[in-house]
């Protein structure tokens, strides 16, 4: 998650084994390559766990995006993810990100770009959207998708359009989302509030997995919860959580938000900590 996953947030997570593998946030390039260092420096939190790690990129150009994903193979991830999710409006109006579902053909010839360079045998996936403006998109993108060289789809039910608005109808698009990609494995996402949640969408839609991001923070263990591990509450866990965090010094700049995504923004634990601040300035 761009944002809340920094150093300390991936040292808790992976020193309390919430997690068996990592996908990052998007590294984003747009008409250069980062450098090596840069690369080592963004994926070393997540390859210090030892776990298997999937560098996300971002950005509109083959050329670049394909130099991106070998220096991140060079560097120790196991795959490529490209996002083509994000709807920030930044991101979108340069046609990266979410905007990339805009323009399929262009968005195919980007994935075989980075095919071509990263081989055949590279697990390269994509994280989206069901489409931009309209879920049936998804029925031309992901077909095109597979056919440029993605093997496994990662999809958030909602269109790049209604962000992170309340829409119906997530099981019925994530269904057809697995039947379009078929036989090729979706990974489906959005609003898992719960394992049993969980559970149920998978029957239901005949996924091959679950992301689940926010979910995550308010329990942090939810993962765990799928292997039936005996397994701390929800409240406890966010409370063994926050302490991993303090532990891995979590007082920088992104711990306002942070206290905010795990405990609410009602949460007394988050009111105390904007009072500690504004005692502070
Ligand atoms: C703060 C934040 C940062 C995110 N960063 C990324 C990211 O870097 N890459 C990505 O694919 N999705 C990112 N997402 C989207 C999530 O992966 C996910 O698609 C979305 O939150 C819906 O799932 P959820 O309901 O389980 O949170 C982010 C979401 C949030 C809230």
């Amino acid at each position: 998650m761009e944002g809340a996953s920094q150093t300390p947030f991936v040292r808790a997570v992976g020193s309390l084994g919430l997690v068996r593998r990592w996908m990052t946030p998007f590294l984003r390039v747009s008409n250069a390559c980062c450098g090596e260092k840069k690369v080592r420096e963004f994926l070393a939190p997540y390859l210090e766990s030892g776990l298997p790690v999937t560098a996300q990129i971002m950005g509109t150009r083959g050329d670049v995006l394909g130099e991106l994903a070998v220096k991140c193979l060079e560097a120790g991830a196991v795959g490529i993810d490209l996002n083509c999710g994000c709807p920030s409006k930044r991101v979108v109006s340069g046609g990266a990100g979410g905007g990339a579902l805009k323009d399929p053909l262009r968005l195919a010839e980007t994935v075989r770009t980075i095919r071509s360079v990263i081989g055949q045998k590279t697990p390269f996936s994509v994280k989206m959207r069901t489409g931009f403006s309209d879920p049936e998109e998804m029925t031309e993108l992901i077909p095109r998708l597979a056919d440029a060289g993605i093997d496994k789809f990662f999809i958030h039910f909602r269109t790049v359009r209604e962000q992170y608005l309340p829409v119906p109808g997530r099981t019925e698009r994530l269904r057809k989302a697995a039947a379009a990609a078929s036989p090729l494995p979706v990974i489906v996402n959005g609003d898992i509030s719960d394992a049993e949640d969980g559970l149920t969408l998978l029957e239901e839609t005949g996924a091959a997995g679950l992301m689940i991001a926010r979910g995550l923070l308010r329990d942090p263990w939810l993962l765990l919860r799928f292997e039936n591990a005996d397994v701390p509450s929800p409240e406890e866990g966010r409370r063994r959580f926050s302490a991993a965090l303090e532990a891995f010094d979590a007082h920088g700049g992104n711990k306002l938000e942070l206290v905010r995504m795990i405990w609410g923004e009602d949460s007394p634990e988050f009111r105390a900590l904007c009072g500690e601040r504004r005692r502070k300035s």
